[in-house]
């Protein structure tokens, strides 16, 4: 249910435990420094749902280091996501000839913290997820897709994407959404983005989105 939130040319890794058993290249070992120990398990569950999903793509194991905002370094001609959370960690990659760009996102199904929907929600949109089914919290979807949207957005853009940058909309039948840019977009093949689509799944205690962007 998950996996159906990419196109057939994405290849994607997850997994619901920790994948401790791989040792990391000595770029990863500097991007990731001395971290807590939730950050170092996270870290490398990632990076063994990369290895695990370059190879179905064909493509030699290398590291994945981190760029200067965060952003995960990957070989030449691939694309990718990382995303990892209590309940999900998962890797996406994509060939550059396919994708332009991958976001991917997983949270926990619960509502956001008092407060958080508002510094993250423009007025309009807080309305439009106002409706939601029982026991769907649609302000975790809306949330999530921000943050997919941001993961895909800033490898094109090279710069930050504030909440407010874009208008969200969720359709609820076909669980996909569409992110407005606010703000001027990268230019992606000669032409100016104007906006993201993106696919959103509640499966269990997980929300998962995804965002690409074609080549
Ligand atoms: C960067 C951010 C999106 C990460 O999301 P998160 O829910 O905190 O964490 P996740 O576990 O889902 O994702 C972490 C992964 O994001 C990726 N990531 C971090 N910074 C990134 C960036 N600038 N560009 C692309 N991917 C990035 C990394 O791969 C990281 O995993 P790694 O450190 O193991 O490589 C979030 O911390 C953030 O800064 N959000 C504010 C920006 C935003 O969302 N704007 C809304 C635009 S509409």
């Amino acid at each position: 249910m998950i996996d159906d939130a990419l196109p057939p040319s994405v290849v994607m890794v997850r997994t619901d435990a920790d994948l401790l058993d791989v040792p990391l290249f000595p770029e990863e070992e500097s991007a990731l420094g001395r971290p807590v120990e939730k950050r170092r398990r996270e870290f490398v569950t990632a990076r063994a749902c990369a290895r695990r999903a370059l190879e179905q793509l064909g493509v030699e194991p290398a590291p994945i280091a981190s760029g200067p905002r965060g952003e995960p370094l990957w070989p030449a001609g691939v694309v990718g996501s990382i995303t990892h959370c209590r309940v999900l960690r998962a890797c996406a990659v994509a060939r550059a000839e396919e994708m332009r760009s991958i976001g991917i996102d997983a949270e926990v199904h619960d509502s956001l913290p008092d407060g958080v929907l508002r510094l993250v929600a423009s007025p309009d949109e807080q309305a439009r997820i106002r409706e939601a089914p029982d026991g769907l919290c649609l302000d975790r979807v809306l949330f999530s897709a921000k943050e997919a949207i941001y993961k895909a957005w800033y490898p094109l853009a090279r710069r930050w994407l504030g909440f407010d940058d874009v208008d969200l909309s969720l359709s609820l039948d076909e669980r996909t959404f569409h992110a407005r840019l606010l703000v001027p977009g990268p230019q992606v093949d000669g032409g100016q983005l104007t906006g993201f689509d993106g696919r959103w799944r509640v499966d269990g205690d997980v929300v998962f989105c995804a965002v690409v962007v074609a080549a």
